[in-house]
């Protein structure tokens, strides 16, 4: 059953009700595209890889603002499988900065026990930076107080992808039958498994499009687009986004007088 945010809020256990009493409804699941970061450089008549080196604050502030309102899972979109597409110098300035924040940040991720994952084709990734992912993961996997997965090297239809070939091989081998295959089956193939629902969808840089996202997860998510560019993303602006959320009627296709009805109920 379709749960409204009033009702599924009652039966969460996190500390944004005291920091944020405005806030009632915090997103359990938000994803971000972290756009404009190239425009941002170049506005300040620099080149698009300085964008990109000044992301780190707002990536930053994005975590910890997560962590602060309740919010249980992010997911930032760093690298798509189509960014491969880039100038080489841009993919390796990216590559060199994936590799160099796996480094800088995890020791204060682990601190503030904010659990690491990489979601996407990791294969195409050196072993150098490779190790470091296992590494990393490894370190935080116990961690409670967020989940954040980094997308790097993702692609929304990869993900749907590797799920069927995961579980078109169980079917081969006898482990899955044909008829037992549902949603819920795909669900636990997908990149983002045992991660609750994706509530909301950020996108900064003011183009309105998913660019081949958590095309699977999206199915429910409440779309929110800013023109703020990605390096000046802030507290300020995703406390707005969560705001803008926290204020919409979700109707999992029912109408407005059922969940209105049910919220009464509660
Ligand atoms: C997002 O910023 C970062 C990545 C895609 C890696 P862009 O580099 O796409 O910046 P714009 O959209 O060109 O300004
Ligand atoms: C999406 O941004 C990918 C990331 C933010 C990593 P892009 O800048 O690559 O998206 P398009 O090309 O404008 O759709
Ligand atoms: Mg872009």
């Amino acid at each position: 059953m379709a749960l409204s945010n009033n009702h599924r809020n009652k039966h969460r256990d996190n500390h944004s009700q005291d920091e944020n009493p405005e806030l009632d409804n915090i997103p359990h699941h938000v994803g971000i595209i972290m756009d404009g970061n190239g425009r941002w450089a170049q506005q300040r008549g620099k080149l698009r890889t300085f964008g990109h080196k000044s992301a780190l604050d707002a990536v930053r502030s994005a975590v910890s603002t997560a962590r602060k309102l309740g919010v249980e899972s992010l997911t930032l979109f760093a690298f798509s499988s189509e960014n491969w597409q880039r100038p080489i110098e841009e993919v390796n300035v990216l590559m060199q900065l994936f590799s160099f924040v796996l480094k800088s940040e995890v020791k204060k991720l682990h601190k503030n026990d904010i659990k690491l994952k990489v979601i996407g084709d990791v294969s195409a990734f050196d072993t150098k930076l490779r190790n470091k992912i296992v590494d990393a993961e490894s370190l935080t996997e116990n961690n409670k107080s967020l989940t954040l997965n980094v997308a790097a090297n993702y692609g929304g239809r990869w993900d749907i992808l590797q799920a069927t070939k995961s579980v078109a091989g169980k079917v081969k081998s006898g482990e899955l039958g044909l008829d037992e295959i549902n949603e819920k089956v795909i669900d636990a193939h997908i990149s983002t498994a045992g991660l609750p629902e994706l509530d909301l969808l950020i996108r900064t840089g003011g183009d309105h499009r998913v660019s081949n996202f958590l095309l699977w997860q999206c199915a429910y998510a409440e779309f929110y687009f800013t023109d703020v560019l990605w390096p000046d993303f802030d507290e300020d602006v995703f406390t707005l986004a969560i705001k803008d959320f926290s204020n919409r009627q979700r109707r999992f296709g029912q109408t407005g007088a059922q969940i209105m009805s049910k919220d009464s109920h509660d």
